[in-house]
């Protein structure tokens, strides 16, 4: 067992500002109702009681309504910030006076800090883990691995006092965890693939009611709002290069043409390419593209989309935003070298002199939508966290019979998540008739 000096306390920025995020809080509220039903349902039937659940996530006013449902169902939470910049102090205050939930996060928070309220996190020895871009899981596994100089720092200083003993507990004691985004399953299910993975995982960004709505919907309406907000750009009439067309890509393409933008897509995948030529946009590699954009939109999830060559060959004042999940996809460590500055000339934009033409680079290349605006909408995170609050009960009820490899929450659960958000938009379906569905069922019933 590990001693109670591992165990901390809350890490915010100001404890003064938890009435602003009651508010914002309660505003994002009347947004979710599957979440609230979840939650109620929780409050009666207790399904977390007795866990340990450690959360690294955005700290936001839809995860705060998140931490609430989970405390319901039960659950002791520790929520730390899954980026440096995500986080809304205000909500991180509300949670941590009004609901007692252990917080580890402050906007801007430096690179040690961060990792160290990982740490934190850790040090709640969860039972359950969450996370948003498979932060805890890393962590966790390295620990696992005895691969203590991949740690950051804090966590590494931390691991070396504890016995082997605890290590290990801390390993073993986790049931299971559940992933939000992407680039956290990629990751994952690379672990799986070479055997490692120590616990099951529920991809939840794998279910329909997440991907196709929050990637969709949510990142392709945050991401032009967080670079609006951050530039006060005029869209209508602009050149946006969108690099990537799976879920996040086509969303933002699809409200860049809708105000008014030429959108024009990178890929490198040939189906999503011939999807987006076929969608109306033109596919044309980023070389191509980088003389022509006013602004570059990098959605891919991968590394180095942007390079110092594309920059070169962009126009004077054209506009770099990534958001994908980690701050990699435009190469900055390489126009930090090519290029002189940064200058910042507004919050959230910094300007590089590059072979005599300014550029200017987002939220330093991290996710625009969390940076500068207020990341994705509530009715969207309404869907994706009523999996993630659904997937925590799902590694309690079958965490031990599920297998050490990344599962999808079961599909009448998802297919149960978009009844009751059609419920609670009022709209309505046909069912099927006996005819109808004995018809689907048959194979000889033809012209
Ligand atoms: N900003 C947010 O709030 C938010 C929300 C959800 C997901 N994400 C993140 O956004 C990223 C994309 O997620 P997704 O769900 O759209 O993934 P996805 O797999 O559906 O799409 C990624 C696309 O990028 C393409 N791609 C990969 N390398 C490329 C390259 N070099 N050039 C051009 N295209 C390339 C792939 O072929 C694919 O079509 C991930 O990192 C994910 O974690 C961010």
């Amino acid at each position: 067992m590990m001693t109670a000096a591992t165990y901390d306390t809350s890490d915010i920025k100001n404890i003064g500002l938890a009435d602003e995020g009651r508010r914002r809080t309660a505003w994002a509220e009347r947004s979710m109702p599957v979440l609230r039903q979840l939650r109620e349902r929780f409050a009666k039937e207790r399904p977390l009681a007795g866990k340990r659940l450690a959360a690294c996530l955005h700290v936001t006013t839809e995860t705060a309504n998140l931490a609430v449902a989970l405390q319901a169902g039960g659950a002791d939470v520790a929520l730390c910030a899954s980026n440096p910049l995500s986080t809304q102090d205000d909500v991180a205050a509300h949670l941590v006076r009004d609901h007692g939930i252990k917080v580890f996060a402050i906007k801007g928070e430096d690179h040690a800090t961060y990792y160290e309220h990982i740490r934190a996190a850790l040090a709640h020895r969860p039972d359950i883990t969450m996370d948003d871009g498979a932060d805890l899981v890393g962590a966790l596994h390295m620990i696992a691995l005895n691969r203590l100089d991949d740690l950051a720092p804090p966590i590494r200083t931390w691991v070396e006092t504890l016995s082997a003993a605890d290590r290990k507990a801390l390993v073993t004691g986790v049931a299971g965890s559940t992933e939000e985004t992407t680039t956290g399953v990629i990751r994952l299910k690379a672990m799986a693939q070479d055997g490692v993975l120590q616990f099951p995982v529920i991809a939840v960004n794998d279910s329909l009611t997440k991907h196709l709505f929050d990637n969709r919907y949510g990142t392709g309406q945050s991401t032009l709002d967080g670079i609006i907000r951050a530039t006060n750009l005029l869209v209508a009439g602009s050149t946006v290069v969108v690099a990537g067309y799976g879920w996040c890509g086509r969303g933002f393409a699809l409200r860049a043409r809708g105000a008014g933008a030429n959108v024009l897509v990178t890929e490198i995948d040939p189906m999503k390419a011939l999807e987006a030529q076929m969608d109306g946009y033109r596919v044309v590699p980023m070389a191509e593209a980088a003389p022509q954009g006013d602004l570059f939109v990098t959605l891919t999830g991968n590394v180095a989309v942007i390079r110092v060559e594309h920059m070169r060959a962009m126009k004077d004042g054209a506009i770099l935003a990534n958001s994908g999940h980690f701050n990699v996809e435009i190469d900055l460590d390489s126009l930090k070298q090519a290029a002189r500055g940064p200058v910042a000339v507004r919050e959230f934009v910094d300007e590089w002199q590059l072979d005599g033409k300014k550029l200017f680079v987002l939220a330093d290349g991290r996710l625009i939508n969390l940076a500068a605006a207020e990341g994705h909408p509530a009715s969207v995170m309404d869907m994706s966290f009523a999996n993630q609050a659904l997937a925590a009960e799902y590694v309690v009820q079958e965490g031990k019979t599920l297998s050490r490899d990344v599962h999808r929450i079961p599909e009448a659960l998802d297919k149960e998540i978009a009844r009751l958000k059609l419920k609670a938009m009022g709209v309505a379906i046909d069912t099927l008739t006996p005819a109808q569905r004995k018809y689907l069922a048959s194979w000889d019933l033809g012209t």
